[in-house]
């Protein structure tokens, strides 16, 4: 009966407090919120899409209700401006949606503050720093050519077979973080235990959207899965980080990584275990999609335009030549490849609203009001195809970077793949030479096409906090250079 009374309680006080919220505040127009569950009912299941949908209804900025809890979505460059640098301090701060972000510990859960300055710089200065981009470009370069190594002796074996490029792909992309974070590549084992792991929190209880957003089913959830599934999965995680990332810690020679450096301040009490852990799964989770997904959508883009693909590899013939394979420090010299990149960056930003911002207090944004507390995010997937900034924006066309300088980590807010501002990815100049090194390697060894019509390649989205094609690219690879050159590289690259 108790139970009974308290739920009906919950409900009558939630039902009446988001329709005061509604009233109270001058917030942003949106599509009108059902009793309770707000307009979770009426979301496609790809999220992006209905934001989009609506924003084309009620305009760029929009009042969307996720249960109980307000979230203001933008998908225009100017507010994306008031958001991401004139609101910025106001606006900087997480909305933690899940239990797996461990209260803010680590650096992209945490709230804006002391210990999120200490860790940003700390990242910085180990990981991100063009000192340290370019003293683990060698370890890059030896990643992408063991790819491409791969792909040859597959073909080899049969050069009828399409290429899944995703599993390359996703391979090198957690190989070069790993080895940077943890100085060394998985075990097989261990790097399918990661992506199971990983792969499970999106689908525990309290990770789940409508548990997650609407405060009465959140009570309702924790009566009934209690905490069990949660604290088994987070078991299962420290037992992974113990013998994959803590059993064996590698120098990589004389470089220190950046586990070690963890530890050391940890020694020192200046950091916690839990934290420790935070950063190097920070690191593993959001460095390895990211990346692997981005190249994916740009492969796909230049099998549908073999005009494309030409282009970069009569750029990456005349520049790179056919004795030797493609370096990093080669990339200056290519600028149609680094415009692919960033045409790809433009129409297919892996993180379509980047990560959930939060309102630490009542802001003003296009004139309406956003409350303490709202979730803000920005739809750089809109903004990226809105035609207001890009003169017809789903064609694939690289040369509009050309025509025009444009930066896309973050000044310009035509194209905010990274973000901007205090939250901005602290990696944007590590990922693209990771892309251009991946990109450049794959069209210059190789030409791309598949064994159905091109116009037949699935482009359909699957979006998540990371937007993946939904179904992974096969594709035709043909050799395009000398064989030793793909048997022989040296392990030491220039
Ligand atoms: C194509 C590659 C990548 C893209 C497009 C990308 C995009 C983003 C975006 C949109 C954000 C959130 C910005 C915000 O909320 O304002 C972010 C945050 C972050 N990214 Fe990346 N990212 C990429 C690669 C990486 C890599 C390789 C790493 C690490 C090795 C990484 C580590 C992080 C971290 C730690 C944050 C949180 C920063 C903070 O909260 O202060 N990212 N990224």
């Amino acid at each position: 009966m108790d139970f009974l009374l308290f739920s009906l309680v919950t409900i009558i006080i939630a039902a009446v407090m988001q329709h005061l919220r509604r009233r109270r505040f001058n917030i942003p127009p949106g599509p009108p919120p059902h009793f309770l569950v707000g307009n979770l009912n009426q979301l496609k299941p790809q999220w992006t899409q209905s934001f989009s949908e609506w924003s084309q209804t009620y305009g760029p900025i929009i009042s969307v209700w996720l249960g109980s809890q307000l979230s203001v979505v933008v998908s225009s460059s100017d507010l994306a401006k008031q958001v991401l640098r004139h609101k910025d301090y106001q606006l900087c701060n997480r909305q933690r949606t899940a239990r797996m972000t461990q209260n803010g510990s680590d650096l992209i859960w945490s709230d804006y503050g002391q210990h999120y300055v200490k860790l940003r710089k700390l990242c910085t200065l180990e990981l991100f720093s063009l000192k340290s981009i370019e003293s683990f470009r060698s370890m890059r370069e030896m990643e992408v050519r063991s790819m491409v190594r791969s792909i040859f002796m597959d073909l080899m074996s049969d050069d009828k077979k399409p290429v899944m490029l995703r599993n390359y792909l996703s391979s090198v992309a957690l190989n070069i973080v790993s080895r940077l974070v943890i100085g060394k590549t998985f075990e097989p084992k261990e790097g399918k235990e990661f992506k199971s792991i990983v792969e499970k929190e999106t689908r525990l209880p309290g990770a789940t959207k409508l548990l997650d957003y609407t405060v009465w089913l959140k009570r309702f959830s924790s009566w009934f899965t209690s905490d069990k599934a949660f604290l088994k999965h987070m078991a299962r995680r420290k037992n992974w980080f113990k013998e994959a990332v803590m059993g064996e810690v590698y120098g990589g020679g004389e470089q220190k990584c950046f586990v070690q450096s963890l530890l050391e301040l940890k020694e020192k009490n200046e950091l916690s275990e839990e934290t420790v852990m935070g950063l190097v799964w920070n690191m593993l989770t959001a460095g390895a999609d990211t990346n692997a997904i981005t190249i994916e959508w740009a492969m796909a883009e230049m099998i549908r335009c073999p005009n494309v693909q030409e282009k970069v590899q009569n750029e990456l013939d005349s520049v790179v030549g056919s004795k030797r394979l493609m370096s990093e420090s080669d990339i200056p010299n290519l600028p149609y490849l680094q415009s692919v990149v960033k045409e790809a960056l433009r129409l297919h930003p892996p993180t379509p609203l980047m990560l959930p911002h939060k309102a630490s207090e009542t802001v003003q944004i296009g004139g309406y009001k956003v409350p303490k507390g709202t979730t803000v995010y920005v739809n750089v997937q809109a903004i990226g195809r809105d035609s207001a900034n890009w003169k017809n924006p789903y064609e694939f066309r690289p040369e509009r970077f050309l025509e025009e300088e444009t930066d896309v980590k973050g000044q310009d807010f035509r194209v905010l793949p990274f973000g901007s501002g205090r939250r901005v990815c602290p990696a944007a100049q590590l990922s693209i030479n990771m892309m251009s090194l991946a990109l450049g390697n794959l069209l210059h060894c190789f030409s791309w096409t598949t064994s159905t019509p091109r116009e037949n390649i699935d482009m359909t989205e699957k979006p998540g906090l990371v937007c993946y094609m939904k179904t992974p690219l096969q594709a035709i690879a043909s050799s395009r250079l000398p064989q030793d050159l793909y048997l022989n590289f040296s392990q030491k690259c220039i």
